[in-house]
């Protein structure tokens, strides 16, 4: 049967690193609090660059390793929750980058979710035989939104910036996205939001409201942090029966890298061992929402610890709420 699998995956951070030190200097914090909290050291944030910046270095080195040119690509499907303008999307202004105008791209702003909602777009369009290449894009700037007075430490020391490409093709061989499963509910959508630009108001951007803060990413981290430690196993479970791959057999998990204390929750409740089977680079560059599984896939593998044919789940949780999981044989 016709499946889709990762042929090549490409990432770019940008070069400026943010120490917990140097967030000590910006607002009420500690690198101790940091570091047992969410288990992050440093992250990196942009100075300058944009979205598609970003996303334009990690898709370069994707199309390199694919051995593909841009005519290549069949259609863009583009992951960011902070795009280079409020509209239109990255995805048609990466076809303007890529020097391939004309190319389909649909754009996806499914937070923590967006590698998954877009691995499951991908799937869907691999498997009916719509197209044969797919150029999967996550670009993430987060660091531009962040409050970074004591007001809005328990969100700005976790976000960090970065970006990450995979391709996507099409195989008659035994490999590929066994399954993907995704959720939402937006019952909690403002326990993790940014507020303005906002149709609710009009006009939709105003003076008083980002003097109010609503032009900086709020969460609720306690209720954010209870209900991942839920989700996660639920539909790492999910996506596991629906590959019919048993749970030992799975080589390595790669979680959203949210919190590291999250990740080890959950490899708990699922009885995995951490640092054996549960991947986790939270540690160098926080939580770099939807880029985060594919950068650390992309570690995972120059590490060595991703060989063909092995059995990965990757997953997610994150504002929406949003979740997914997905079971790929290498
Ligand atoms: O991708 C999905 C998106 N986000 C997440 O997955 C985040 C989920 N939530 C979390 O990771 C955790 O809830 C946080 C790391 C955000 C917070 O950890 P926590 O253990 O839940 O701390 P808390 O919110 O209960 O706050 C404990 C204390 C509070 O002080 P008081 O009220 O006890 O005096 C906070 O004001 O820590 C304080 N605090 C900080 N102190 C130093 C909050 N942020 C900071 C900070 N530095 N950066």
């Amino acid at each position: 049967m016709r499946k889709a699998y990762i042929d090549a995956i490409g990432m770019y951070v940008p070069p400026k690193v943010v120490t917990n030190k140097d967030l000590e200097g910006m607002m009420d914090t500690s690198d101790q609090w940091i570091q047992e909290r969410s288990g992050i050291q440093e992250r990196h944030h942009v100075d300058g660059e944009g979205t598609t910046d970003l996303a334009l270095k990690a898709t370069e080195e994707a199309l390199e390793k694919a051995g593909m040119t841009a005519e290549d690509v069949d259609h863009i499907i583009f992951s960011t929750m902070a795009n280079d303008y409020f509209f239109p999307g990255g995805g048609p202004i990466m076809t303007k980058r890529l020097g391939i105008p004309g190319t389909p791209a649909v754009d996806i702003r499914m937070a923590c979710s967006g590698f998954l909602y877009g691995l499951s777009i991908a799937k869907a369009f691999i498997e009916s035989g719509a197209y044969e290449n797919i150029l999967l894009i996550t670009s993430e700037v987060q660091s531009v939104a962040m409050d970074f007075s004591t007001a809005g430490r328990d969100t700005a020391v976790l976000f960090g910036d970065g970006a990450a490409a995979v391709v996507l093709k099409a195989t008659n061989e035994d490999r590929g996205l066994l399954s993907v499963i995704t959720h939402s509910d937006g019952r909690y959508a403002e326990d993790l939001m940014l507020r303005t630009p906002s149709t609710l108001d009009n006009p939709f951007l105003t003076h008083e409201l980002l003097d109010k803060g609503y032009g900086r990413v709020v969460m609720n981290g306690r209720n954010v942090f209870k209900h991942a430690i839920i989700k996660f196993p639920q539909v790492i479970r999910e996506a596991l029966e629906a590959a019919g791959v048993e749970k030992d057999k799975v080589k390595l998990v790669i979680p959203h890298q949210a919190n590291l204390r999250i990740t080890e929750a959950v490899a708990k409740r699922l009885d995995l061992e951490m640092y054996k089977v549960v991947y986790s680079n939270i540690h160098k560059y926080g939580n770099t929402t939807s880029a985060s599984i594919p950068l650390a896939i992309y570690e995972a593998m120059t590490e060595g610890k991703i060989q063909r044919g092995d059995y990965i789940v990757v997953a997610s949780f994150g504002a929406g709420f949003t979740w997914g999981a997905s079971v790929i044989k290498w």
